[in-house]
């Protein structure tokens, strides 16, 4: 959690568009944010099909931080979000998640949905506090059993 985590001063934070050459970085954060990280091969594909709405977060020219998202007729699923852990709590995912969902609301998105593993309460409160409701449980949703939380927020 946060909570008296004092955070560093950075330059400049900068939101883009996921280019190839900064897989590398994306997926080393990736790899320290989850216990099942996705295969690089699999963030490509991603990119290749999502590539719009695939932002990443620099600091001082450093990738920091990423989402993935993708839209679904009207509606706009987050795949991924993870920030460095030795950035966080700086407003870098708040960034991330308010400029995806800029670019989902262009594409004609008015609602958003994604999935947390049921033991994440950081995740769920940072989505609570970006204005996401919890509206089922999905159950032994991950590969090793655990249950997903399915958050909903309408950005009409
Ligand atoms: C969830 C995650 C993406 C949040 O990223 P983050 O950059 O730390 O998020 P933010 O800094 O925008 O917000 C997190 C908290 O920092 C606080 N914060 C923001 N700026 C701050 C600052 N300058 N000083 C202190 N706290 C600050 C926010 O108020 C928020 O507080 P909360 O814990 O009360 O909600 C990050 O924790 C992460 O990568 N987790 C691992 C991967 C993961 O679980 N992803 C989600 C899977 S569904």
């Amino acid at each position: 959690m946060c909570g008296d985590m004092s955070a560093g001063a950075f330059e400049i934070l900068m939101i883009r568009k996921f280019r190839p050459s900064d897989l590398q970085r994306v997926y080393e954060i990736e790899a320290q944010s989850f216990r099942d990280p996705y295969h690089p091969l699999f963030l490509i594909n991603l990119y290749e099909l999502y590539g719009e709405t695939f932002l990443v977060a620099e600091v001082d020219r450093r990738v920091v931080g990423y989402v993935i998202a993708r839209k679904v007729n009207s509606k706009g699923h987050i795949i991924a979000i993870a920030v460095d852990p030795g950035f966080r709590c700086r407003g870098i995912g708040r960034a991330l998640m308010l400029a995806v969902e800029e670019e989902l609301k262009k594409m004609g998105v008015i609602e958003l949905w994604l999935e947390v593993r049921a033991s994440n309460t950081r995740a769920m409160r940072f989505y609570r506090r970006l204005g996401y409701s919890e509206k089922e449980v999905l159950k032994g949703y991950y590969n090793d059993g655990e249950d997903a939380v399915v958050f909903k927020k309408h950005i009409l």
